[in-house]
């Protein structure tokens, strides 16, 4: 691997253990206004010096990031769908790798719908996003996106998980589930995963845990932390499970000083 592509790999996933816990605040790509992320640089600013990187779209980096913040950003570049259609797996490439590089993203991140009948362009779209990127050093989180009627099941995710690898992902972000060392003994390259919909602090932070504890490079959060009650003691607790190994009873107690 070139030293461009291992250095903004380092820089996403700590090399000293091996683990990120990415802020995800990317999901107005397809949501618009996400509940907590009405006003995006109130919301996220807090929260920016405890998230080893930043996953968004380049409209909001520009925008509503101050580019003297020393954050590695992870660049959302898929889209051309919104929550008013029924099937969100038409993605398309929406931002030229060119403007990665201006922006100096760290990596761009694309959505595979594996089973869905746009499956074809995904993987089409994901092999052309990694030649690309491999031309400039950039590297590719591929997403592996779950249409509503897919399980979240360990023979899916391992599926989708492993195709994205295969087709040249430098890292894979997917579900966590039942087995879920079937989707990591199976993928070569590190796996982060995706919070999902706002649950209990406890609960999203077993989930960071157990996800760690199955060989997951980390979380890609973004609900469950900027939808938190307290945003700043989640991600902190969030970083002390992923990177301290803690457990998530002792971090959901430090969230509320129990
Ligand atoms: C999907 O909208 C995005 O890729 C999000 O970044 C991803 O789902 C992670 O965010 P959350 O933890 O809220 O699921």
């Amino acid at each position: 691997m070139d030293y461009g592509m291992q250095n903004r790999l380092s820089r996403i996933i700590k090399p000293k253990d091996g683990k990120t816990v990415m802020l995800a605040v990317d999901h107005g790509y397809f949501m618009g206004p996400t509940a907590g992320l009405e006003n995006i640089k109130k919301s996220i600013s807090p929260l920016l010096e405890y998230a080893d990187s930043l996953m968004l779209t380049r409209g909001i980096l520009r925008t509503q990031i101050n580019p003297e913040i020393d954050i590695p950003v992870v660049l959302r570049v898929s889209g051309g769908t919104s929550i008013l259609k029924d099937d969100l797996s038409d993605e398309d490439i929406t931002v030229s790798m060119e403007d990665a590089v201006r922006l100096n993203v760290c990596a761009v991140a694309l959505s595979v719908f594996i089973g869905s009948s746009n499956e074809k362009q995904g993987i089409i779209n994901l092999s052309k996003l990694v030649d690309k990127g491999n031309k400039y050093g950039i590297p590719v989180l591929a997403v592996t996106a779950v249409g509503r009627e897919m399980a979240r099941d360990a023979r899916y995710l391992s599926l989708a998980v492993r195709i994205a690898a295969e087709t040249g992902a430098s890292i894979v972000k997917t579900y966590y589930c039942e087995d879920f060392n079937r989707v990591i003994e199976t993928c070569p390259v590190p796996v982060v995963v995706a919070g999902g919909k706002k649950t209990g602090e406890l609960e999203a932070l077993k989930l960071a845990y157990n996800a760690v504890k199955h060989g997951a490079a980390g979380v890609d959060m973004g609900r469950n932390i900027f939808q938190s009650e307290k945003p700043i003691n989640m991600i902190k607790a969030v970083k002390e499970v992923v990177h301290g190994g803690i457990s998530p009873e002792d971090a959901y107690g430090k969230i509320y000083n129990i």
